[in-house]
This record gives structure tokens, sequence and C-alpha cells, in this order.
């Protein structure tokens, strides 16, 4: 089964890719996560990449397909989450193309709907593991102990650096001029389901499973 969650920033994409992975088996295909990869290489093509993002703007849709194709070729017995992925027409249209290619197909596409204030809330208090990528929030989601990653023991906590106000404000200004409109694209396709994504984790977990155990 290949999956699309489809949200803003901050609706909680990679939160819940991450219980998929654990519980589905399913290989979780970030796109913010690949670029962020590309940047800390330090190579031309990652500083490029690193303003763009840091400007809160997307990336052409040229090397972000390349980087979702490279990743495709490795297969996913358990199908794929896509997680960023598509953000633009252009995007969507060539990962219809790609499946196909695959002899595969989508079976959902998941909107996380949730209100502008609380998402400028939840990204303002994101901080990630650097090491195995654990998402958590300054207030709602704490590590247990103070500066130790729960999940891998690491103490390389990190803020992204276009988590800020200015940034935000564009990456929502992005979502709602260029990714919204997959939405209908989806809808068309009978693929888009959507869900209350400002309920708490485990109940956005349970509204994805009753959408994926119907699809
Ligand atoms: P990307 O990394 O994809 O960021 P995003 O889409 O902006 O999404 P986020 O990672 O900010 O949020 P999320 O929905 O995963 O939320 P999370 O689970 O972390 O992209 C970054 C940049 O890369 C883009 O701006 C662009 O420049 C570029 N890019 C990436 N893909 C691209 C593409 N395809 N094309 C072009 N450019 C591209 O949760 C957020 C916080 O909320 C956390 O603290 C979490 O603990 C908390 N939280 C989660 N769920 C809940 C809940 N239910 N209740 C309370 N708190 C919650």
């Amino acid at each position: 089964m290949n999956i699309i969650l489809l949200g803003p920033p901050g609706a909680g994409k990679g939160t819940q890719a991450r219980r998929l992975m654990d519980k589905r088996g399913m290989v979780q295909l970030s796109t913010g996560d690949m670029l962020r990869e590309a940047r800390s290489s330090g190579s031309a093509m990652g500083k490029r990449v690193a303003e763009v993002m840091d400007r809160g703007e997307l990336v052409t849709d040229e090397i972000v397909i390349g980087l979702i194709e490279e990743k495709l070729a490795a297969g996913a017995p358990g199908g794929f989450i896509f997680d960023g992925f598509p953000r633009t027409l252009g995007q969507a249209d060539a990962l219809d193309g790609l499946i196909e290619r695959m002899g595969q197909k989508l079976s959902a596409v998941i909107e996380m709907q949730v209100d502008d204030d609380v998402l400028v809330e939840r990204v303002s208090g994101r901080f990630t593991c650097g090491n195995c990528g654990a998402v958590y929030h300054e207030r709602t989601h704490p590590t247990a102990v103070a500066g130790i990653c729960d999940a891998c023991g690491s103490s390389d906590l990190r803020k992204r650096p276009d988590d800020n106000a200015e940034s935000m404000r564009q990456r929502l200004m992005e979502y709602y001029k260029k990714t919204s409109s997959l939405i209908g694209y989806y809808h068309a396709k009978g693929l888009h389901h959507s869900i209350d994504g400002l309920a708490d984790v485990d109940t956005v977990e349970q509204s994805i499973a009753h959408v994926l155990d119907r699809a």
C-alpha cells in the first residue's frame, strides 16, 4: 500500500509517518529529510537548496522528483509513505508516472487539517533528534530527560533553521498557493480523505488507521 500524507507545515505528517513505519513496516519518503541531508553534505546543490529552504520557499520540481525517483528504485515491500511530496501538480503528475512504471498504485491521500495558529505554535516548539529523527515539542511532547532523546539516547537535539515565524509565514503561503490544489486533484481520482489533525497524536493515528483499513 502506497499513501500520501498531505498537509501544511507542522500538521503532524512526520510524526504519523514514523508511527506507520513502526506499526505497518512501511517506508517513509520525506523530501524535507532528503533535502536536509543534501544541505548537510555541503555540495553545491545542497548550498542552493539550503537558501531556498531557509526562505520557506519550494525547491524546484526537478530536484525533488530526482530525489524521490532514486529512493523508489530501492522498493518497499510494506509500501511507501510520501511525506511532504508531492507539493505541486507537476510533482503529482511525475509521481503518477513513477508509480505506474513500478506496476503499483496509490491507495490513499490523507489530508491532515490543522488551523494556522496551531501550526505556528507546533512548529515554533518543535525539536528533533539529529541521530534518529524522533520529533518532539518543547511544551506538548518534551523528552523524558532534558537534552536526551527518548528513542536512541542521543544528546544531538536540534531545532530547524526554517522553524521561525518569518519562514513559517512563507511556508504556509507556499502551501496554500501551490500545494492545496492537490486536494482537488486527488479528490477527482477518488483517493482523497481528510482527517482532523487538531486531535491528539494517538487519535490522529487512529483516524489514519481507519482510512487505511478501508483503502
Ligand atoms: P518539510 O521538512 O517537508 O516540512 P513541512 O512540510 O513544512 O512539514 P514539517 O516537517 O514542518 O511538519 P510535519 O507535518 O511533518 O509536522 P511534525 O510531525 O514534525 O519541508 C521543509 C522544506 O523543504 C520546505 O519548506 C521546502 O523548502 C522543502 N521541500 C520539502 N519537500 C519539498 C517538495 N516536495 N517540493 C519542494 N520543496 C520541498 O509535527 C510538528 C510539531 O507538532 C512537532 O513538534 C510534533 O511533536 C507536534 N505534533 C505533531 N502532531 C501533533 C498533534 N496531533 N498534536 C499536538 N502536537 C503535534
